[in-house]
C-alpha cells in the first residue's frame, strides 16, 4: 500500500516534499527527478526555490518530464518544455542539457516517442517521479483505458482533461488535442512515486487512484502496482480515502528511521 501524507496545506506539502528531495540531492547531486507539470506540483517547485536558496546545489540532476502537448509552436508559454524551463530550469539552477521533455513538434511526431524511452534508458530511469492526478483519473496524460505496460507515446485527450486545462489558454480550441506522455509501464519504472493532490476537485480521483480497484477505467490505480509510492494530499484531497484514519495513525506512530 502507497504511504498516505495529509498535511494542513498545498504549501506544506510542497515544502515537505522539496526537503526529501533536497536531502536526496545533497546525498547524490546527480539525482533525477521526474517533473510533472500543471498546478498541482507548483508548491514543490517553490519549496525547492526555497532550498535552493538555503544552498542546495542542483547544477548536476537531471529532469525528465511526464509529457508534453503535441503541435504548440516551439516556444510557446504553455508549451511544457517552456514550464518547465519557467517553474524548474532556471530558477533551480539546472544545467539546460539535463533537462529532458518529450518533443512534441509535429515533424518527426512518429518516433518522439521512441525517442523519449531511449533518452530514459540511456540514463538509466527517474529515481523519484512526482505525479499530479487529472479528474479523469490520468497520470501523465495516461487517459481512461490506457495499457499499465503503456510506454512513452501520443496519446488523445479527453475533453474533460482539456475543459480542465482551458484555463492555461485563452480558449479551449487552443488546447492540443494530442501530447505525448510517459506510458503508465514508463512511470512504473521510475524508483520512487510522489502523487500530489490538492482540493476537494481531486478527492474522487484521488481515493479512486488509492484505494479503489487496479484497473484500465483508473490510470492512477497503477500506482498500487509500485513498491514505494508517497501520496502527499491536503485534507480535502483526503476527504473522501476510506483509511485516512488509518493513514493519520500509521504516520503518528512511524518508525523513526523510515523515511518516505
Ligand atoms: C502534468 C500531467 C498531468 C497533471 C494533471 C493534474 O504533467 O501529467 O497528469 O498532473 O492533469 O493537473 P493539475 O495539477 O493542473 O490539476
Amino acid at each position: 500500500m502507497a504511504e498516505v501524507i495529509v498535511l494542513e496545506s498545498p504549501a506544506a506539502a510542497g515544502a515537505f516534499v522539496a526537503a526529501h528531495i533536497a536531502a536526496e540531492v545533497r546525498a547524490r547531486p546527480e539525482f533525477t527527478l521526474g517533473v510533472a507539470t500543471g498546478s498541482t506540483p507548483l508548491p514543490v517547485y517553490e519549496g525547492l526555490r526555497a532550498q535552493a536558496a538555503a544552498g542546495t546545489d542542483f547544477a548536476r540532476i537531471t529532469a525528465f518530464a511526464l509529457d508534453e502537448y503535441v503541435g504548440l509552436p516551439a516556444g510557446h508559454p504553455e508549451s511544457y518544455r517552456a514550464v518547465v524551463d519557467r517553474e524548474v530550469t532556471v530558477p533551480l539552477g539546472l544545467d539546460p542539457a539535463r533537462v529532458n521533455v518529450p518533443d512534441g513538434a509535429l515533424d518527426g511526431i512518429e518516433t518522439a516517442g521512441d525517442r523519449y524511452e531511449a533518452a530514459l534508458a540511456a540514463h538509466g530511469g527517474v529515481d523519484l517521479q512526482l505525479l499530479g492526478i487529472g479528474t479523469t483519473g490520468h497520470i501523465g496524460f495516461n487517459e481512461p483505458g490506457s495499457s499499465f505496460g503503456s510506454l512513452t507515446r501520443v496519446k488523445t485527450l479527453t475533453e474533460r482533461t482539456r475543459e480542465d486545462n482551458a484555463r492555461f489558454f485563452d480558449s479551449i480550441d487552443q488546447v492540443p488535442i494530442h501530447c505525448v506522455t510517459q506510458g503508465l509501464g514508463t512511470i512504473l519504472r521510475a524508483r520512487h512515486l510522489v502523487l500530489l493532490a490538492f482540493g476537494e476537485g481531486k478527492a474522487e480521483a484521488l481515493a479512486a487512484a488509492v484505494e479503489g480497484p487496479v484497473s484500465a477505467s483508473m490510470p492512477g490505480s497503477a500506482i498500487q502496482l509500485h513498491p514505494r509510492v508517497t501520496v502527499v494530499v491536503d485534507p480535502a484531497a483526503a476527504s473522501r480515502l476510506r483509511f485516512r484514519e488509518y493513514y493519520r495513525w500509521a504516520q503518528d506512530n512511524k518508525p523513526e528511521w523510515q523515511g518516505i
